[in-house]
């Protein structure tokens, strides 16, 4: 049977195949975006573990915007206006699935930065898209093309990961924040706020959310994968109700909802008095392991090699001097070390230029300083 037409130009993901291969005991991988298991905070949901045996009802079918009592607890710490609404999704990439499906039209524009999220750049693909990109800088999109962009192609969205982006890191200022709000009210695009690396701040301080400054023209995503499991598949969309509803009919026809008993394990976690504690464990966890890794990597490159310093996320951006990013991806995991090259992180790979993202949350500091030795030893010989 011939596949879709949308599937025939999507490319199977480069980071699912060099996951694979960094499965050897031998390759230390810093490629995935994986959070460290032994953070997951079991403990915490042993009470609702115990208890779901008792709350039949969450074994029942359940409402396709999710289960209640999640649901009220979500608009509570979102602090959500009655305008607005939360859907829990199966994961935030689903909330991402069914905003593509719910508005874009093949050949509708959607603008990103770039380089941008591997899953976004599939999900818009798959919906056939038209993918447009502006330049990220240090403190977010480059707001001269984003404003060329918005005129020049009347985009349906902008979508973008404004807290430590996937895969740069960067964090926009809030200046940035303010004008990107701006722009999308002025030329009416809605944006797709991707948060799931927001709470994983561990140096200054939280700013607000694009979405805070245009709240009836944005879309946010959010992730517990990160800052709970993965594993659980659970995530939330929020946004005005006229624009949430239509993402409700998509999804009826996706998976009819998520799977209950896991938001109900969700909600027991989030609502526990110890997940306060659990995040700031988590943080600084991370945070010391991005020490080890940025300090290696600025003992041990070469000059012409820069790193870019993050306050939080999952992910340093190491930018080279030009060279064949692929060969030498793959010449580092022959020496033992897993990293992502930059071209998969772009629409068009061509306008790529040379980087590796390392991501610093799944290895051990020992394992970090080893794998920077490996990666600094091939760049050397470069
Ligand atoms: C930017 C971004 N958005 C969305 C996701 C998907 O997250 P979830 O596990 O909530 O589906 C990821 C996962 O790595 C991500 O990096």
């Amino acid at each position: 049977m011939e596949i879709a037409h949308s599937l025939q130009q999507i490319q199977s993901s480069y980071i699912r195949e060099i996951l694979a291969a960094a499965t050897d005991k031998n390759v230390i991988s810093l490629a995935g975006g994986l959070p460290d298991e032994k953070t997951f905070p079991i403990d915490l949901m042993r009470p609702t573990l115990e208890a779901i045996p008792d709350m039949v009802e969450v074994f029942q079918y359940g409402a396709t915007a999710g289960y209640g009592p999640l649901l009220e607890h979500l608009t509570h710490t979102f602090k959500l206006p009655d305008s607005h609404m939360v859907i829990a999704t199966t994961g935030s990439q689903q909330g991402l699935d069914l905003i593509a499906r719910a508005y874009i039209n093949p050949g509708d524009t959607v603008i990103m930065e770039a380089p941008s999220y591997l899953g976004a750049m599939q999900v818009f693909g798959l919906v056939q898209a038209n993918m447009v990109t502006v330049p990220q800088t240090e403190s977010g999109p480059d707001l001269q093309a984003l404003e060329s962009a918005f005129k020049a192609e009347a985009p349906k969205m902008f979508y973008a990961v404004p807290d430590f982006h996937n895969p740069t890191g960067v964090c926009w200022s809030l200046d940035t924040r303010k004008a990107v709000a701006k722009l999308c009210e002025q030329y009416n695009v809605a944006f797709i706020e991707d948060a799931p690396y927001r709470e994983l701040r561990f140096s200054g301080e939280a700013l607000p959310m694009v979405s805070d400054f245009c709240p009836q023209h944005s879309i946010v995503l959010r992730s517990f994968s990160k800052i709970a499991s993965p594993g659980l598949r659970i995530g939330a969309v929020t946004g005005k109700v006229s624009y949430l509803e239509p993402l409700v009919k998509v999804k009826q026809g996706a998976d009819l909802h998520s799977s209950v008993p896991m938001q109900a394990l969700l909600h027991g976690l989030l609502k526990h008095d110890n997940f306060e504690l659990h995040m700031s464990k988590i943080q600084a966890l991370y945070h010391e392991r991005y020490q080890v890794l940025n300090s290696e990597l600025k003992k041990q490159l070469p000059e012409s090699c820069k790193v870019k310093d993050v306050d939080g996320g999952m992910f340093v951006w190491v930018t080279l001097p030009e060279c064949d990013t692929f060969a030498l991806a793959k010449q580092l995991l022959a020496n033992g070390v897993a990293v992502v090259p930059s071209p998969v992180f772009y629409p068009d790979e061509s306008q790529a230029t040379p980087a590796l993202r390392l991501n610093f949350t799944n290895a051990e500091p020992n394992e970090l300083v080893e794998a920077v030795s490996r990666l600094s030893t091939v760049l050397k010989a470069l």
